[in-house]
């Protein structure tokens, strides 16, 4: 607060206390699903990671840290490695989320296809060991 003479240093700090607050709660928000990881297929883990460069996704979300959207690692964190949940988080990315994360929402993909989708969904569940 001390720097707070210059308007941006004092925008700078308000928002560094802002994000340390949420790191504080980010333990609670994961609530990771119990239940063991099957195999990744890493040919699809790649094309994922490429389908989400091209796509609107880091708009809203990052890999480690919270922003518009959850952190990429937390959502691989809470959900198992299992063809129920990357189809559960292909259906959210194509129709939109809201309510999961304690967040607004997360605007529908009406053009990406399921295929797609669960391509996307296993890069980011690969993430859940970085
Ligand atoms: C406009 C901002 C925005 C964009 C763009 C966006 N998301 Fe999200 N995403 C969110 C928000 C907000 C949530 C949390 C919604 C909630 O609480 O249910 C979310 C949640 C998610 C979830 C977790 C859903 C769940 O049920 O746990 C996945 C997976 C996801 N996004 C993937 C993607 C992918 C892949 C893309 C790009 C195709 C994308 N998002 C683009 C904002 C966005």
């Amino acid at each position: 607060m001390i720097f707070c003479i210059l308007g941006v240093s004092c925008q700078q700090s308000k928002r560094n206390e802002i994000e340390n607050s949420m790191e504080k709660t980010s333990k609670d928000y994961i609530r990771a699903i119990p239940g063991n990881d099957g195999p990744l297929d890493l040919d699809l883990v790649k094309r994922g990671e490429v389908l989400i460069a091209y796509a609107d996704c880091y708009d809203c979300h990052r890999t480690e840290n919270r922003s518009k959207g959850p952190a990429f690692q937390d959502i691989a964190k809470r959900y198992p490695v299992q063809q129920v949940y990357m189809d559960h988080l292909a259906r959210k990315i194509i129709n939109g989320s809201t309510g999961a994360w304690g967040y607004p929402v997360m605007d529908p993909h009406p053009n990406v296809s399921m295929k797609e989708a669960q391509t996307m969904a296993s890069f980011i569940l690969s993430l859940k060991n970085k």
